[in-house]
């Protein structure tokens, strides 16, 4: 059966093409998920894509990913600094998991250096813009078939 994946998008990142287009490119969250989908079908991923501005709503997301997913790609955006609720979540998860972020969090502000999150996940992605989406896709497939 045809392998399927979950991208989950934190607050804000439907702002994207209009929000600090400096940091985060010009690129809508629209623009993402067709290029994810088109990233996916040529490595043979059904993939899903899901934003939302609300802690509770992620984290009953990646509830659903143990029973109905291969693996989970995540850009917890602002929450990656602050939140122990979704790291539960992900520590939760059995399956592969990869952290993107489209800025380099290492090379911006102090508060911005931690990823609580990332303790949860098998790597993390970031710095490449629209393409940390991309290369999340490539390594989740390499996780997911070898
Ligand atoms: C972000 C980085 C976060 O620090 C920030 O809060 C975001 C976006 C990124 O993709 O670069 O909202 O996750």
């Amino acid at each position: 059966m045809k392998k399927k994946i979950l991208i989950i998008n934190g607050p804000n990142l439907n702002l994207l093409g209009q929000r600090e287009d400096d940091i985060y490119g010009k690129d809508t969250l629209e623009n993402i998920k067709n290029a994810s989908e088109t990233k996916g079908k040529s490595l043979d991923l059904t993939i899903d894509f899901f934003q939302s501005n609300n802690e509770g709503e992620i984290i009953n997301k990646l509830h659903e990913v143990e029973e109905l997913y291969d693996g989970l790609i995540i850009n917890p955006a602002a929450y990656t600094h602050s939140s122990i609720a979704i790291l539960d979540s992900l520590r939760a998860i059995n399956k592969p998991k990869i952290e993107i972020h489209l800025s380099n969090i290492y090379s911006r502000e102090e508060y911005r250096k931690k990823s609580i999150t990332s303790e949860g996940v098998n790597g993390l992605i970031c710095g490449f813009g629209t393409n940390s989406y991309i290369l999340g896709i490539e390594a989740i497939a390499k996780l997911i078939y070898n």
